[in-house]
């Protein structure tokens, strides 16, 4: 049984899950500053954690919420939990999320997901082709080593 829950920022043991999942990741790990900026000071940032039955946190999801539109700043499941679905889960439970999302103040509703995704990234661009985000365009050299990404866009009024 795996459950979904936002990030309690104040629980030590879901911040430390967070970071060992990161850290345990196998490419472009952020550095330990970076999640903590992610974490605690970055206005737009929102998470959601995947833990298994014995509460250990397996997976999490970063999303921006700007304006009208959401974008995945990082998704990842841990080395050992991966090909088993629970990428999909976790994605799909978000993007349930972000299609009932009204923003507080002024009411506005989202009608965008965007990512950027590395090229050779084929586990990622095909989780996200499961959940129906589409290729839009090429984004040359997008990455600090050169790599091309893949802008992909989700219609969530679809
Ligand atoms: C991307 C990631 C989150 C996917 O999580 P996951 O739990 O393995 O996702 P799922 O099991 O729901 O789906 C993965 C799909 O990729 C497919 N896949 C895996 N390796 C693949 C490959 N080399 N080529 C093509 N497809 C591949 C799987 O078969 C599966 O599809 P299926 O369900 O149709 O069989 C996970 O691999 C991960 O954490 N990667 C490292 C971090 C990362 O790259 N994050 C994305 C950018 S931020």
């Amino acid at each position: 049984m795996f459950s979904i829950s936002k990030l309690n920022k104040s629980n030590s043991s879901d911040i430390e899950g967070i970071k060992n999942v990161e850290e345990t990741s196998t490419f472009d790990t952020l550095k330990e500053k970076d999640i903590d900026y992610e974490i605690y000071e970055n206005p737009v940032s929102n998470f959601l954690i995947l833990k298994n039955s014995l509460n250990k946190v397996v997976g999490y999801i970063d999303y921006w919420i700007t304006f009208d539109s959401s974008t995945i700043f990082k998704i990842v499941i841990l080395d050992s939990y991966r090909n088993k679905g629970l990428g999909t889960y976790l994605l799909s439970e978000t993007i349930k999320i972000l299609k009932e999302y009204e923003d507080k103040d002024d009411h506005t509703k989202l009608l965008f997901l965007t990512l950027e995704v590395r090229k050779s990234n084929l586990s990622a661009i095909s989780l996200y082709h499961k959940v129906g985000l589409k290729e839009i365009t090429i984004k040359p050299s997008y990455y600090e080593d050169g790599e091309d990404a893949i802008y992909m866009v989700k219609d969530l009024n679809e």
